[in-house]
């Protein structure tokens, strides 16, 4: 097709300035993917593991469901939502903050608990318009763990073991700790808020105007308040652990008998308390020194009304989310590399080379062995530089010599040995061992 006189392919070109991303919301590039990849195969094994199945919601939502869900007084709704007007409807509509409310929405509306309860999980974007720096972006990932319809403890036990076995999957076991608390139920709790309203009156004149305007809305979250000179006020406030009623108090002592009978190490912060409003019972981080200001890996706990709230029959529920680019970040400080550097690199320069390089890979990939071709020509030299660069274990040479005689040379790279050749039609046997064979 010819571009007519006038249009933009006749104009004198302009160097258009190159788009960048939106601030906060981030490439993954195939280095870090990498990681991506192990992490999520390892995520997804634990899993399923203790019997989770996966299930998917969509990104965009109500923004009611976020509003009723998660609070209308805290920081992700109040300020923090990507919120919008569907073009059409004028619906206003959110992507989603978090993944639970969404969870839950679609549990209600699909019956999911309607036989017997459902262990869930889902992996995925999440977004919130909040300050970009290390560990916190405005789109993130996250890992997405749910148990509906459970009252627990126990299930809000076997959630925080099965953390820690994904924790020694990763090789992080180390360097993150669980932190557990109770923040009680509904008539514990507006009797424990009474008493913190009660008490942050009683100092008025210490409070910032963040805490002046929570101090009706979400008492609560005043604790979390970092201003120094509110600190000693804040140590003084009453803890709702202490007034815990009967339930509470024995469903938090079982919960504490159970992660001590499993052998996992916590630490009881009664001043834990999360940024969601759907909370109840049960609250839990999973916490690491080694990421500055954005240390909690996993944070979740139990939400026994949100299906009430969002107008599902009451059903008890449990469950928790982790952070993926803080848990790579974790894994690139553990210098942990990724295991996606292909076996072999097949290098081929010469008349009738190519078929032989690319029968050779494609036999090589039949036995599960990960191959790349050398692409785009190159001399030998050249070629030998790519293969080392991707990492494999072996250079399969095929020049016009091995071509010619049916052969292919073997050049380990990453340990001693010597290039050896052998029969083009033996090339599996050469490289992936007899066990793994007879595995497939
Ligand atoms: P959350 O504490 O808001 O809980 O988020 C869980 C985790 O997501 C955090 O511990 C952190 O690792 C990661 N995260 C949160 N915001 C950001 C951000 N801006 N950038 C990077 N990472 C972030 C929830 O979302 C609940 N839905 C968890 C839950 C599930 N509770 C019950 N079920």
């Amino acid at each position: 097709m010819t571009a007519p006189a006038d249009s933009a392919a006749a104009q004198p070109r302009v160097k258009a300035s190159p788009l960048q991303a939106v601030r906060g919301m981030n490439d993954v590039l195939p280095d870090e993917a990498a990681l991506w990849l192990d992490l999520e195969d390892a995520a997804r094994r634990v899993f399923s593991l203790y019997g989770y199945r996966n299930l998917r919601v969509p990104i965009v939502e109500p923004t009611p469901l976020y509003v009723r869900g998660i609070g209308e007084h805290t920081d992700v709704v109040e300020k923090e939502m990507y919120t919008f007007e569907d073009r059409l409807s004028g619906e206003s509509l959110t992507m989603r903050p978090e993944a639970t409310a969404g969870i839950v929405r679609a549990a209600i509306e699909h019956n999911l608990c309607y036989e017997r309860p459902q262990r869930v999980w889902l992996a995925g974007p999440m977004f919130r318009h909040e300050r970009p720096q290390k560990g916190r972006y405005r789109q993130f990932h996250q890992f997405d763990v749910e148990a509906l319809g459970f009252p627990g403890p126990d299930v809000d036990a076997e959630q925080m073991v099965m953390l820690a076995r994904l924790w020694r999957e990763l090789g992080l076991a180390d360097g993150i700790a669980l932190q557990v608390n109770s923040i009680g139920d509904a008539p514990e709790r507006r009797a424990h808020r009474a008493a913190l309203v009660e008490h942050f009156e009683r100092h008025e004149g210490l409070l910032d105007a963040d805490a002046k305007r929570r101090l009706h809305a979400n008492p609560l979250r005043i604790l979390d308040s970092k201003t120094p000179a509110m600190q000693a006020m804040i140590a003084e406030a009453p803890r709702l652990l202490d007034g815990l009623g009967n339930e509470s108090r024995a469903h938090f002592d079982r919960l504490r008998q159970l992660l001590s009978d499993a052998g996992i190490a916590f630490e009881v912060n009664p001043r834990l308390v999360r940024g969601l409003d759907y909370y109840n019972r049960t609250v839990f981080e999973w916490v690491t020194s080694r990421l500055g200001a954005q240390g909690t890996v996993a944070g979740g706990g139990r939400y026994d009304g949100l299906f009430e709230a969002l107008g599902g029959k009451p059903t008890p529920a449990c469950g928790f989310a982790i952070g993926i680019e803080r848990m790579i970040l974790l894994l690139q400080d553990a210098k942990r590399a990724a295991g996606d550097a292909p076996v072999a690199f097949v290098v081929h320069a010469g008349d009738g080379t190519e078929a032989l390089a690319v029968r050779v890979a494609e036999s090589l990939r039949d036995a599960g062995c990960a191959t790349v071709v050398n692409a785009g020509g190159g001399s030998f030299k050249s070629q030998m530089k790519r293969a080392d660069a991707s990492g494999a274990r072996y250079a399969l040479i095929v020049g016009e010599d091995e071509a010619r005689d049916g052969t292919v040379s073997i050049k380990p790279l990453r340990e001693p040995g010597e290039q050896r050749a052998v029969a083009a039609g033996g090339i599996v046997n050469a490289l992936v061992p007899a066990q793994a064979r007879a595995g497939r």
